[in-house]
């Protein structure tokens, strides 16, 4: 089995100018380590792609989009397609993110087309999914899991399906400093591979790199990593700082990771 490359992710969200964003990359650039293990994704705001990805200048720093719209042109006022954002320079682009879907109503069958189009411009989708408070509390969080892969991932070849990265991110614990224990989040990534080794087969299960997201911070970085099902990190409060992002990008795994 080949090993999963790790993928530290940055979501910035609706935060920093261009400038700011520049600043940041190039001293995050030289203080974090060079990584062979290792992928670090920023994703700012789509303002500041193009400026960040001239100073992007190390193989182990990727940029990613925070959205994108399925069309690849149109009367789509506000939105940005996927070819733009590649001619940006972005490698990655994360889609179904659950402000997406509950703050601006983005659908399944939205997702669907927006993971399709990331795939024909080369870029790699980071879908997110995840079960608000009441689901986990009603005892449906499995449910809701197996619902969003099977309607986001419907149609898809495996071979794009092992290319694709998954960002498990509980509702309940974006923002809201209550992250997901180890434990939960194993459990979790372990349902979502057995998923798709049902949707798809055990080759792309394996294959699949899913992050966790849901406020992540230095302090429980090392311990999430350390689940053999937890292959990166999707972060988004913790990932505006660069001392912080710092040390959860350098986390620490005893024995290894791979
Ligand atoms: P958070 O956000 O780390 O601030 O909880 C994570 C995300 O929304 O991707």
């Amino acid at each position: 089995m080949k090993p999963r490359k790790t993928l530290i992710a940055a979501n910035w969200k609706m935060h920093k100018n261009v400038h700011d964003a520049v600043v940041y990359v190039e001293e995050l650039q030289k203080e974090a380590a060079s990584f062979v293990d290792r992928e670090i994704l920023i994703a700012p705001a789509f303002t500041a792609l193009p400026a960040v990805r001239i100073v992007m200048g190390r193989a182990d720093f990727k940029l990613g989009a925070q959205n994108c719209h399925w069309e690849e042109q149109g009367a789509y006022t506000g939105e940005i397609s996927c070819g733009m954002l590649k001619d940006a320079g972005c490698d990655y682009v994360i889609v179904g993110h659950s402000e997406r879907r509950h703050i601006f109503g983005e659908t399944d069958d939205m997702i669907r087309k927006k993971v399709n189009a990331a795939f024909k411009h080369r870029m790699t989708p980071v879908l997110c999914i995840g079960e608000v408070l009441e689901e986990r509390e009603a005892g449906k969080t499995f449910q809701v899991l197996q619902n969003q892969l099977k309607e986001a991932l419907a149609g898809l070849t495996p071979a794009l399906a092992e290319q694709l990265v998954i960002a498990y991110e509980p509702v309940w614990a974006i923002g809201t400093g209550k992250t997901a224990t180890p434990d939960q989040a194993q459990e979790a990534h372990a349902y979502i591979r057995e998923k798709l080794s049902d949707i798809f087969d055990k080759e792309v299960a394996n294959a699949v790199r899913i992050l966790y997201g849901g406020s992540v911070k230095p302090d429980n970085v090392d311990a999430l990593m350390a689940q053999p099902d937890i292959d990166g990190l999707l972060v988004g409060g913790a990932s505006l700082e660069v001392a912080s992002f710092k040390r959860i990008v350098h986390y620490q795994v005893p024995g290894g990771k791979n």
